[in-house]
């Protein structure tokens, strides 16, 4: 879910609602709007159409004399996608508007308490209870700030709130486990979960620290925190990569941002490759001494925690340091051991599951690296080293580019670290390292040659019902992604498969027709798997560097080898999802049921 807020002299509504515009991939269900008219009474607007629609529904009334307002983008997780679950929430009177993001676990118990108390609830979504617990709080004397953490300190879970008094016009915001920034523009102050809702119109922003109360009012700007007053949080600059992107010559952002990965390659090599061969990429990260380190664990989620496979066989492959990737909503089962270098990968860096799976560390557990495309996230700010992937801003919400700039970046710390610590033979590092510098001309070539040929193989699998992903070795992961991309674009099944693993189960699947795509790195064994298929009907479409006809036309891409594997085979397995999901008539930046950055664990 996504939050904003705005205090000022005019025009409030529009200024929420046009910074909760750059928030909606954060969540798309339903976006809503409460705001505070000069007399007073409340402009409160809700849709299931998206914050586009929000416009129409308020019309006329947001241009604008609002002074305060709040919106909000929904993710739904409990209560059903529906106008009346759709936030703000509002109080019995009509006086207090919410909007939350997070998860309230007691909610439930609380729901029980102000019912018996009095108050009357319109929705069953958990965050409800929040507007009744301020009501509930606002008492002669005690303001709207300590009102709201009166509210949340009878919660547990996760949470970013902002109320408005719609009465007076106050706002007061807090957060616990769930990112909120402020920043002051011109003309007013805003609030929002992500610094991308109002990069337009700031240079800087603060970022609440857990249960840090901001209250917004005529008087000014006031932070507090339970127990006595604090002073404002420090001001961080407003990223380049907060600025939202256009869709070049393309009708969706992901097609621009999969065109984009030649460039964002160049960038990140031209950033970091410089630091390999004399080890200063990894020094100046601040990373200890491989001699230390007996072990790399990477922990993400999606896209990002393939990117982190990609990267672990780097380590593993090339310098033999034993690796384990780590879905993060599972590390809390794990054991950790000291000694252990965690690299936490997320593109946002607010994904909640890796948040989660840092509290799951054992203290001296060793040091976590976050490899994220947001350097202000939370997700940096509570890791010992950060490094940026620099992939510019990506709006599709199915991931592409970050994909590809979060394996590159990884390669070079890990090319450094392995190369000053002399983890490698120097042959084996010269042919990384010649891999690495070839990378931007592969992505462009790929682009290039499977564009026309992706576009006619999703005409062709149009009606295809499911589809199988193998891989071996180093290619596994990149068979992962594609089944991955598929999934999230075109709500069809993809499953991806070790192909050595295809004969205990999955072969039961193909069937004449079956569409089994095959990313090839090289190894000779994929040859008895692809007769499997084939000998069952099913129709292989192979992708690397022994390929391949298609339509009749022999493609040679691209190079195997490297220790990260064939990361140019990402390319044709994107641009074959968009064109399936484009002939499905999917929207592709926005897939049903998902969000760009998933806040709650
Ligand atoms: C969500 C998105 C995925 C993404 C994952 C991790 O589930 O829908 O596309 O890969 O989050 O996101 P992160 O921001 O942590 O990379």
């Amino acid at each position: 879910c996504g939050i904003t807020a705005y205090r000022g002299p005019a025009a409030a509504a529009s200024r929420a609602r046009s910074a909760l515009e750059r928030l909606e991939y954060r969540g798309y269900d339903s976006a809503g709007i409460a705001a505070r008219r000069p007399d007073g009474s409340t402009l409160h607007a809700r849709t299931l159409s998206g914050v586009a629609a929000l416009a129409v529904v308020t019309g006329e009334q947001t241009t604008d004399a609002t002074t305060a307002a709040i919106g909000h983008t929904r993710w739904a997780t409990h209560g059903e996608v529906s106008e009346a679950n759709a936030h703000p929430l509002e109080d019995c009177s009509g006086r207090l508007y919410v909007v939350h993001n997070g998860i309230v676990d007691n909610a439930d118990a609380l729901r029980a308490q102000l019912v018996a108390a009095g108050h009357r609830f319109a929705t069953g979504v958990d965050s409800e209870v929040i507007v009744h617990l301020i009501e509930q709080a606002q008492r002669p004397g005690v303001g709207l700030g300590d009102a709201l953490a009166e509210a949340t300190g009878q919660l547990s879970g996760s949470w970013a709130v902002v109320a408005l008094d719609a009465r007076t016009g106050a706002l007061a915001a807090t957060a616990h486990g769930s990112p909120l920034i402020y920043a002051e523009a011109a003309d007013g102050a805003y609030l929002a979960s992500d610094v991308g809702a109002v990069a337009p119109e700031v240079a800087q922003f603060r970022v609440l620290e857990d249960d840090d109360v901001v209250e917004v009012d005529a008087a000014g700007t006031r932070w507090h925190r339970a127990g006595g007053s604090c002073r404002p949080r420090g001001l961080w600059p407003v990223p380049r990569t907060a600025l939202l992107a256009s869709t070049g010559r393309h009708r969706d952002h992901m097609g621009n941002e999969i065109d984009e990965q030649p460039v964002v390659a160049r960038r990140v090599l031209e950033a970091l490759a410089p630091g390999i061969v004399d080890g200063s990429l990894w020094r100046g990260l601040g990373l200890p001494s491989l001699d230390t380190i007996d072990r790399v664990t990477v922990v993400g989620c999606g896209t990002s925690l393939h990117a982190g496979r990609a990267l672990a066989g780097v380590f593993a492959r090339l310098g033999g340091l034993p690796t384990r990737t780590l879905v993060a909503s599972e590390a809390a089962h794990e054991v950790w051991e000291p000694r252990t270098l965690v690299i936490a990968m997320s593109q946002s860096g607010e994904t909640a599951d890796v948040l989660r799976a840092l509290d799951a560390l054992p203290p001296r557990h060793g040091t976590v690296l976050a490899l994220t495309n947001n350097p202000s996230s939370t997700l940096a700010r509570r890791s010992d080293a950060v490094i940026d992937c620099l992939a510019g801003p990506e709006v599709g919400v199915a991931a592409t580019k970050t994909f590809v700039a979060q394996v590159l970046t990884g390669v070079c710390v890990a090319l450094s670290g392995l190369s000053v610590f002399d983890r490698t033979d120097s042959a084996r590092l010269g042919a990384d390292l010649r891999a690495l510098a070839a990378t931007p001309d592969g992505l462009a070539a790929a682009l290039d040659a499977w564009r026309g040929p992706c576009a006619q193989l999703a005409t062709e699998y149009a009606r295809a019902s499911g589809f199988l992903f193998l891989g071996r070795g180093a290619g596994l992961v990149y068979a992962a992604e594609g089944a991955l991309k598929l999934k999230e674009l075109s709500y069809r099944w993809a499953e991806a498969y070790p192909a050595g693993e295809l004969k205990h189960g999955p072969l039961a699947l193909v069937d004449a027709g079956t569409p089994v795509f095959v990313v090839d790195n090289g190894d000779p064994r994929l040859d008895v798997d692809i007769a499997e298929v084939t000998a069952r009907g099913g129709r292989v479409i192979r992708f690397g560097e022994r390929v391949l006809t298609v339509g009749g036309v022999p493609l040679h891409l691209p190079r195997t080898g490297p220790s990260w594997g064939p990361l140019e085979t990402v390319v044709p397995l994107q641009l074959f999802a968009r064109e399936l999901a484009l002939r499905l008539h999917r929207d592709v930046d926005k897939p049903r049921n998902l969000a760009k950055s998933v806040t709650v664990s």
